[in-house]
């Protein structure tokens, strides 16, 4: 099953954190950012490399560097965002692809409000960033405009995951791999993560 929990110990403890209801705002940026770098180092595990050869002080070091090619962050909007800094730290090259994505507060299916992706996206590797993975509704709507382009291949990386879209995204997208930090409990009535961390979008702009 491509759903890769990455349950590190500084991982969890930065969760932990976001999840603290007192947390805030400023805190949460910062520790959204932090885990972000943690999960976007596994989530590029398997980039593809070309051999290089480096001159050291001392001699020729046979060794390999990440090849050229089109690499693209994909924020789905609004929370998203907050994990785009980290991503491109990592990741500085990287161009943007914004996706505006909104649930509604009632059914939970997402609305599509705004769309900026680069040009192309033909043979491109891109990295779908979004705290959260509820019903997936969201990721997967997201993931269906990105496979228009026809991207070479599509990975997520989400903080929190629910079974209810693990499941979903298995079913739907099982082509995608999802690096996430936590697999939680199950999802509420309205559809949000249990114990989740609340509301990413507010806690990350404080809007609450
Ligand atoms: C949140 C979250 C995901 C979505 C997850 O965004 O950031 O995009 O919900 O839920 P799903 O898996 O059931 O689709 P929201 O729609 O609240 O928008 P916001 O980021 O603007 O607050
Ligand atoms: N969106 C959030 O921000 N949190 C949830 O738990 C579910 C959807």
């Amino acid at each position: 099953m491509p759903l890769h929990v990455v349950d590190h110990p500084l991982i969890v403890h930065k969760l932990s954190i976001l999840r603290d209801k007192t947390t805030s705002v400023k805190k949460f940026r910062e520790v959204v950012n932090e885990i972000t770098m943690l999960l976007a180092y596994e989530a590029t595990r398997d980039l593809p490399m070309d051999d290089v050869d480096v001159e050291t002080p001392l001699c020729t070091a046979h060794t390999r560097m990440l090849k050229q090619g089109e690499l693209v962050v994909a924020p789905i909007l609004r929370a998203g965002l907050g994990m785009m800094p980290g991503m491109l730290d990592i990741l500085p090259t990287a161009r943007v692809a914004h996706l505006g994505l909104k649930r509604d507060e009632q059914t939970h299916k997402p609305i599509t409000y705004y769309m900026n992706m680069p040009t192309s996206l033909k043979g491109a590797i891109v990295l779908v960033v979004d705290p959260m993975l509820a019903t997936a509704g969201s990721l997967c709507a997201a993931i269906d405009l990105l496979k228009e382009q026809q991207p070479a291949k599509i990975v997520a990386v989400c903080l929190i995951a629910a079974p209810e879209g693990a499941q979903r995204m298995e079913t739907t997208h099982p082509d995608v791999h999802i690096y996430v930090g936590a697999l939680d409990e199950k999802l509420n009535e309205r559809a949000y993560i249990v114990p989740g961390l609340g509301d990413a979008g507010d806690r990350m702009f404080g809007t609450a």
